[in-house]
């Protein structure tokens, strides 16, 4: 058994409800004696040898009235979260949720703020911080980032905000040998995953688009923040979109046409394509997906989280390429990985011949 993921987590929201619960659920399969090669809804059991149980929650900052300075268990299924509660027994976590960075001015690495999360992240002896803050805090992405950095803790960035792909950040990421993973996790079976696949189809086959689009739809707080703050979100979603032959400068993308409060976890997404076949004729496809939102991206986490421990293990930093098929918007972009580099980078994390510094692609040197 693997030594356990020491997580910080930043922003306790649906996301953090969705992984603990689903950890624990995993956990309680296998004492039932359910082999994880059997796990529903995992595709690697293993990422460096660390299940998909093996994770301890050691520090959590919110500044939500109903979370911050409350017991981490309470914070994870306070209002507003709404992801379901699954049936599962949760075990006591020791963490109190702290305030973390609340305004712009706490960012600035002298403010009191700034240096109580470092400390809270040296003393929790943290590997890994989860960045999973609202959408379109570009100001706290980079100062949690910055924070991680400071005390030596590897950082993953759920979010739109460009951390990983900023050159400075990942520039003093490689240097100091901490791994950074992001940005953007591209959720497990979402609308971009399922975007990206048919536009590629649609060229595969040799049809020409004419047209796209994408809405989405859902009643979390995530989907009421996204209709004031999508615009880093669009434009991660239509880099999720980018391949070779498919020309996207006529797909539109709308991260949250609604906020349906009876939607609660719930996102609906509807997708539209219209291309010309043969002759120019056309061709028109309409699909509706609907998922539990925060098991989509909890399904994504939990591997993006295992990537960071694993590379921190082997002492290699920067940004690890086993991490780009799980992000929208990874550090260099898409069309600069193929999928045997994405193999390779999962095969140097797993592998027997593992060693410190030879499974992370750091996108500066490609
Ligand atoms: N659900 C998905 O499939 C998916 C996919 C890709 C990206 N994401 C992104 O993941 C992020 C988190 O999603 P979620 O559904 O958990 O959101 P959420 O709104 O449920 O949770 C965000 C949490 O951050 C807290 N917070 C706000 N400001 C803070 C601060 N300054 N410091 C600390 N905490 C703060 C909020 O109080 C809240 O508890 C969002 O940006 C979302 O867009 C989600």
């Amino acid at each position: 058994m693997a030594e356990h993921i020491r997580l910080a987590v930043a922003g306790v929201g649906n996301n953090i409800s969705a992984l603990f619960q689903g950890a624990e659920l995993y956990r309680k399969l296998s004492a039932e004696g359910v082999s994880e090669s059997d796990f529903p809804g995992v595709k690697r059991p293993r990422i460096g040898g660390i299940s998909v149980s093996d994770l301890s929650f050691v520090a959590a900052f919110d500044i939500h009235p109903n979370k911050s300075g409350r017991p981490f268990n309470e914070a994870v299924l306070a209002e507003p979260n709404n992801y379901p509660r699954l049936d599962v027994e949760l075990p006591q976590v020791p963490v109190t949720v702290q305030p973390g960075l609340a305004r712009e001015e706490h960012a600035e690495p002298t403010s009191e703020q700034f240096r109580t999360v470092v400390e809270q992240l040296r003393e929790s002896r943290a590997e890994v911080l989860l960045y999973s803050l609202p959408t379109g805090l570009q100001w706290a992405a980079e100062a949690y980032a910055r924070a991680a950095l400071e005390a030596g803790v590897a950082f993953v960035n759920c979010t739109p905000e460009v951390v990983a792909r900023s050159p400075q950040l990942l520039a003093a990421y490689e240097e100091a040998k901490v791994p950074l993973v992001g940005d953007d996790l591209a959720s497990h079976f979402g609308t971009s995953v399922v975007h990206r696949a048919l536009l590629g189809l649609l060229s595969e086959r040799g049809l020409t688009l004419d047209s796209s689009y994408q809405l989405n739809l859902g009643g979390n707080e995530d989907f009421r923040n996204l209709r004031e703050q999508g615009g880093s979100k669009r434009q991660s979603k239509l880099n999720a979109l980018a391949q070779e032959g498919v020309d996207t400068s006529n797909v539109e993308v709308i991260p949250s046409a609604g906020y349906v409060p009876h939607l609660r976890d719930h996102k609906v997404a509807m997708l539209n394509i219209e291309g010309l076949g043969w002759a120019g004729t056309p061709v028109s496809l309409d699909l509706k997906l609907k998922v539990q939102d925060s098991s989509n991206a909890a399904g994504v986490i939990i591997d993006l989280i295992r990537i960071a421990a694993a590379s921190s293990r082997l002492n290699r930093g920067g940004f690890p390429v086993a991490a780009v098929r799980v992000l929208k918007s990874p550090a260099g972009g898409h069309p600069k990985y193929t999928a045997e580099d994405v193999e390779e980078g999962f095969r140097k994390l797993d592998g027997p011949g593992a060693a410190p510094q030879d499974g992370v692609l750091e996108a500066s040197s490609r």
